[in-house]
């Protein structure tokens, strides 16, 4: 007998992306990168995810949380 799997809707990360599908995977080839700085987002909350839209201020606004973006730099040679 395994206990019921108990249900924690209240601590969802993800509210609304790609919710169809069972996991979200975003693949990015570092080669495609072609400006020096590209910000990826950590919060969950953008409209343009996988990229940053600086959603996660008014998050942070909103819940106290302090999250924010990955920053990918690019060395121009
Ligand atoms: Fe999510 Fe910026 S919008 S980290």
């Amino acid at each position: 007998f395994l206990p019921k799997k108990k249900k924690q809707k209240d601590s969802l990360i993800n509210l609304k992306i790609q919710k169809e599908n069972p996991k979200v995977v975003n693949e990015i080839d570092i080669e495609d990168l072609n400006s020096a700085n590209v910000c990826y987002c950590r919060c969950w909350r953008s409209k343009t995810f996988p990229v940053c839209d600086k959603s996660h201020l008014k998050h942070n606004e909103l819940t106290g949380d302090n999250v924010g973006p990955l920053i990918l730099k690019k060395k121009i040679l």
